[in-house]
């Protein structure tokens, strides 16, 4: 929560970042979701009678009705975006118990259909810029840039997906991982010297912060630059989702400030990078900056000044809070399920004794145990809950029509709770069920699992998401062990720790 204002961590914490994006409202709203056999309430089918006589004659007296909310304007709006904003998790699982896997709503007086089906979830993400398109207000997009990867079009997409993949791809993950290294011990080092408690909420956001910058721009983990930008970017990240009100003092006047200064350190950094490829150092390991300099697309473009700028601020956004959010979520299973401790640390005897003290990329791909724990905290306490987007042209989902202009929340984390493979008990953290009884990992992941997306949009971090996650947790269970004050604390809207899970780290004698 952030004082009074009505931010989008108050608001929508589960589709934030990469996820956090909320699509914007329908121009006008599309007559119907359903057939002219529809059994909607009667002020609604009066409502709809009106709007809906030209797209009517489209839509199939086949199809299945779509149960959802009633949508009285306004009103349906009004009350469920209170009670969204309230009892988040109920307002799903109520609606999945009454309509089933797909259903119509209304939240933040954007009317929608929700969708959880795994086979429909991963069909629509892999359509993006065809049936669906993922769509961003016009105030956040004034705050991401007009070359933010996240607001690009298709074609845009496609240029900058080519080039800055170049910066994320395995390779640069090995030139990034000393980087990696010296950010993950200086900082559980920090933790153990606190004399106070650590809130591992905001400290494992910081982390993941302190590793995008550092690795990204190559700002150095020890310098003041750091410390104004993780500030700055706070208050930045508090102005994308709050009332788009651009006057000084408020959220978002105060974000747009914070923007322009984290716009010019960028830049100072990309100067710097420029220098660094210029200079006899430039065959030496190179940040991504330094790479995406050299980065072209298919037709030789480079990236300019401002691109790049946008495109580093971007990734400092959509990369930090995930990542921390998600490694939160890992330590108070560790007090819960000791068990799960023990079996990291054992990795880790196991790993020292074949490859030595070493943390390498290939180490790190040989932990199938702390991947498991990875894969088991995102599968249960997913970040990235649902995946908005706006259908481009009228579609058909699970056998219901769905008019163009509509926005579809893609259930990713639902779908993943929901496959076969783990219906039995799948509200239990077993990080086990990703394994073999070899303990080699499973050949294939259940389908549905899409913790980093799909499709065109995948998540562009994920490499880097994981080889920081690892990281971490090796290093912890080499060296440390963790005590939360509450293991059980309450966690808003699933991911949001209310006292920001207070603990303390200790060195293993
Ligand atoms: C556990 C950590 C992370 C999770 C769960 C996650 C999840 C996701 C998801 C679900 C998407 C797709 C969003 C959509 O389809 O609209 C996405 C996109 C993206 N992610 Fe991540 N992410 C994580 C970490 C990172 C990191 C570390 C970075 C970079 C530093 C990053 C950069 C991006 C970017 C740039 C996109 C947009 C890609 C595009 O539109 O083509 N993410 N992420």
């Amino acid at each position: 929560m952030h004082g009074k204002a009505f931010t989008m961590e108050t608001v929508a914490p589960r589709q934030l970042t990469c996820l956090r994006q909320f699509s914007k409202r329908p121009a006008t709203v599309p007559a119907s979701f359903t057939s002219r056999s529809n059994t909607v309430l009667s002020n609604e089918r009066h409502h709809r009678s009106v709007r809906c006589q030209a797209a009517a004659s489209d839509l199939s007296a086949q199809q299945t009705v779509l149960q959802g909310d009633t949508d009285v304007p306004i009103i349906t709006g009004l009350l469920n975006t209170i009670e969204w904003l309230t009892d988040y998790t109920n307002f799903y699982e109520k609606r999945f118990a009454k309509f089933g896997s797909i259903f119509r709503t209304n939240v933040l007086f954007n009317p929608m259909v929700v969708v959880t089906d795994e086979t429909e979830v991963e069909r629509l993400l892999k359509a993006e810029h065809k049936l669906v398109e993922s769509a961003w207000p016009t105030s956040m997009r004034n705050l991401l840039g007009p070359n933010s990867i996240l607001t690009a079009d298709k074609q845009q997409h496609k240029q900058q997906r080519q080039i800055l993949s170049q910066a994320f791809t395995e390779a640069a993950m090995r030139e990034y991982l000393p980087t990696v290294m010296d950010v993950s011990s200086r900082t559980l080092e920090q933790w153990a010297d606190s004399t106070e408690p650590v809130k591992f909420y905001g400290a494992a956001k910081c982390f993941a912060f302190d590793v995008a910058a550092t690795v990204l721009t190559g700002v150095r983990f020890d310098g003041d630059r750091l410390v104004r930008m993780r500030e700055q970017f706070e208050t930045y990240s508090d102005g994308l989702f709050a009332i788009p009100l651009a006057v000084p003092g408020t959220p978002y006047g105060k974000a747009i400030k914070a923007r322009r200064v984290i716009s010019d350190d960028i830049e100072k950094l990309v100067l710097a990078a420029k220098e660094h490829n210029q200079s006899s150092q430039s065959s030496g390991r190179k940040n991504a900056l330094q790479m995406l300099l050299e980065a072209q697309d298919e037709n030789g473009v480079k990236l300019s000044m401002e691109q790049l700028k946008d495109q580093v601020l971007t990734q400092l956004f959509a990369g930090h809070e995930t990542t921390g959010a998600t490694l939160s979520r890992v330590l108070p299973e560790l007090q819960k399920q000791p068990h799960i401790l023990k079996q990291l640390r054992a990795e880790q005897a196991r790993v020292i004794s074949r490859h030595g003290d070493a943390i390498t990329y290939d180490v790190l791909e040989d932990m199938p145990y702390t991947d498991a724990v990875i894969k088991e905290v995102m599968r249960l306490y997913g970040i990235v809950d649902g995946i908005w987007r706006q259908t481009l042209e009228d579609v058909t989902i699970q056998g219901h029509h769905i008019p163009k202009g509509w926005t579809v929340q893609l259930m990713v984390k639902r779908s993943g709770l929901a496959v076969d493979d783990f219906r039995e008990d799948a509200h239990d953290f077993k990080p086990a069920r990703w394994l073999e009884s070899s303990g080699q990992p499973l050949k294939t992941n259940p389908k549905g699992f899409m913790p980093f997306g799909g499709g065109p949009r995948i998540c562009l971090g994920m490499l880097l998401a994981r080889m920081e996650m690892r990281t971490l947790l090796a290093l912890l269970a080499r060296g440390y062990s963790v005590e939360l004050e509450d293991a059980q604390e309450y966690w808003f809207q699933g991911f949001k720790p209310v006292n920001g899970l207070p603990g303390q780290v200790y060195r293993l004698s």
